[in-house]
């Protein structure tokens, strides 16, 4: 299990999250962050750190939002880490 960065991340880029992760497993796209499913140990502590609630469970991601499972999965590798919070996409 991990969890996963899902569809209110897009073009928003908080990033609040990536500093409350304990294994630095947040990674940064052009657009929206993603998770690495393979160093997640589903500490849950993201979760309530994302203002919009885009990070979730995976067994517990919206149906409309499943897709997002595989794309974290499969960008993650693709992108470099984050740990430290920087300005958004989002206009605040
Ligand atoms: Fe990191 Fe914990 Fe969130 Fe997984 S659940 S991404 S380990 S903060
Ligand atoms: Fe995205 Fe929320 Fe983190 S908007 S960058 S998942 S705090």
């Amino acid at each position: 299990m991990a969890h996963v960065v899902c569809k209110p991340c897009y073009e928003c880029k908080y990033t609040d999250c990536v500093v409350v992760c304990p294994v630095d497993c947040f990674r940064e796209g052009e657009k929206m962050l993603y998770i690495d499913p393979d160093e997640c140990i589903d500490c849950e502590a993201c979760v309530a750190e994302c203002p919009v609630e885009a990070i979730y469970l995976d067994e517990n991601v919206p149906k409309k939002w499943h897709e997002y499972i595989v794309l974290n999965a499969e960008m993650a590798p693709q992108c470099e880490p984050i740990t430290e919070k920087k300005d958004p996409l989002a206009e605040e």
